[in-house]
């Protein structure tokens, strides 16, 4: 690594700089990402040449990018269709030098069937008594039917960037299982709803092809980015148990990932998500620094990815938990992607059989967690707060 990476300059640590450095990106400049959606998907020399003459100091030494093994034995085909997932045998995983427990896996999913993991995350799991950013500051009756009061307005809506955003366009992020509090920085026995089966399932699956058998889907944090939102600097440490991984799906506009070191003055890596990709973070990388400085138009320069286009096959499998959507609920699927990423983080709070541990001083119960909060600096805070330094 090169050791001006790993020095601060005005205050400034080496990650800070880089998320800096991407947010302000244009998509012609970003030669220096992994795309790991292209054969051979290291950066090229020029764009790392240009972050380092910008002052942004990348990692000068080679990315490596290897070919990860799965655990093949571990889902029966069956049980992958069931999930919407291709045979874990014709999936492509990848690993980065220097990242040990860090798996990229470029879209497995079957075609068709990430519309029904979007359609999810828009109309059912910011259901009550799912938790979202819109209950911190709207009376309840407001958010019952988030869907229903924005279909419309969102149907409608042109391109041009002056309209009002609908309800659901507001919507920032969506907790389920355990529900992360904000304030607290922490998960707790009394604040918890039954997790979504569906995705339960899928989670269930992609683990156990990870080497992770018997993984069980306790957390959810679920992510609603548009053009101009970002995901600050974070580690995601609140769970309990750290030997677990920690899994992400990404969905519709892509994005630039930022994985670093255990310390800020680490330099990241960046790497392109794009819908579908799903990114485990487990053992020496369940616990680096992250960000997303920034979300991006597709590749393809359509308004939506292609594996977003077909729809469903007619047949599904027996037990299958991807189900058939409406042909209008995907239009109002596809607008809102049409300018925005949804990205679902789900996370094992507890290790087989662990309890909270009581809790200590006052009882928290209650306590209304407030948007200033998670605005805060440092750990997991500032979350999609656009237009402004990390
Ligand atoms: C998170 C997170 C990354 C993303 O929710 O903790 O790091 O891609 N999300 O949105
Ligand atoms: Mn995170």
């Amino acid at each position: 690594m090169a050791a001006a990476a790993l020095t601060r300059e005005g205050g400034e640590d080496a990650f800070r700089r880089l998320f800096r450095f991407y947010r302000q990106r244009d998509a012609s400049d970003l030669r220096g990402v992994v795309d790991f959606s292209v054969p051979g998907g290291q950066p090229s020399g020029p764009a790392v040449a240009a972050a380092v003459q910008s002052g942004a100091h990348l990692k000068a030494a080679a990315i490596v990018v290897f070919r990860s093994q799965l655990s093949i034995s571990s889902v029966s085909d069956q049980d992958a269709y069931r999930a919407g997932l291709q045979p874990v045998s014709q999936w492509k995983a990848y690993g980065l030098n220097g990242y040990p427990g860090f798996i990229f896996i470029p879209n497995p999913f079957l075609p068709g069937c990430q519309r029904h993991w979007v359609k999810q995350c828009l109309k059912l799991y910011p259901q009550k008594p799912n938790v979202c950013n819109l209950d911190l500051h709207m009376a309840p009756e407001k958010t019952i039917d988030l869907w229903g009061q924005s279909k419309e307005q969102l149907k409608r809506k042109g391109s041009s960037k002056g309209e009002p955003r609908s309800l659901l366009e507001k919507l920032r992020w969506v907790t389920l299982g355990y529900h992360y509090n904000w304030d607290t920085k922490k998960y707790s026995a009394n604040h918890h709803t039954p997790f979504p089966s569906d995705l339960a399932f899928l989670s269930e699956q992609v683990a156990a092809a990870c080497g992770f058998r018997g993984f069980q889907a306790q957390a959810g944090i679920l992510n609603y980015y548009h053009f101009d939102s970002s995901l600050g600097i974070h580690v995601d440490e609140s769970e309990l148990d750290h030997s677990r991984p920690l899994l992400s799906f990404s969905f519709g506009q892509s994005s630039i990932f930022l994985l670093g070191g255990l310390r800020r003055e680490e330099a990241p890596t960046a790497m392109f998500m794009h819908s579908g990709d799903i990114m485990v973070m487990s053992g020496f990388s369940r616990l680096l620094y992250h960000a997303v400085p920034r979300v991006l138009p597709n590749p393809e320069g359509t308004a939506l990815p292609s594996c977003l286009d077909q729809a469903l096959a007619s047949d599904l499998p027996v037990g299958s938990v991807v189900e058939h959507s409406s042909d209008e609920d995907w239009q109002v699927c596809a607008k809102y992607l049409q300018s925005s990423r949804i990205n679902m983080t789900i996370r094992q709070v507890l290790a087989e059989g662990q309890k909270f541990p009581e809790e200590s001083g006052t009882n928290r119960k209650g306590q209304a967690p407030s948007e200033e909060s998670h605005r805060k600096e440092n750990s997991r805070t500032k979350r999609h707060k656009p237009n402004t330094d990390s």
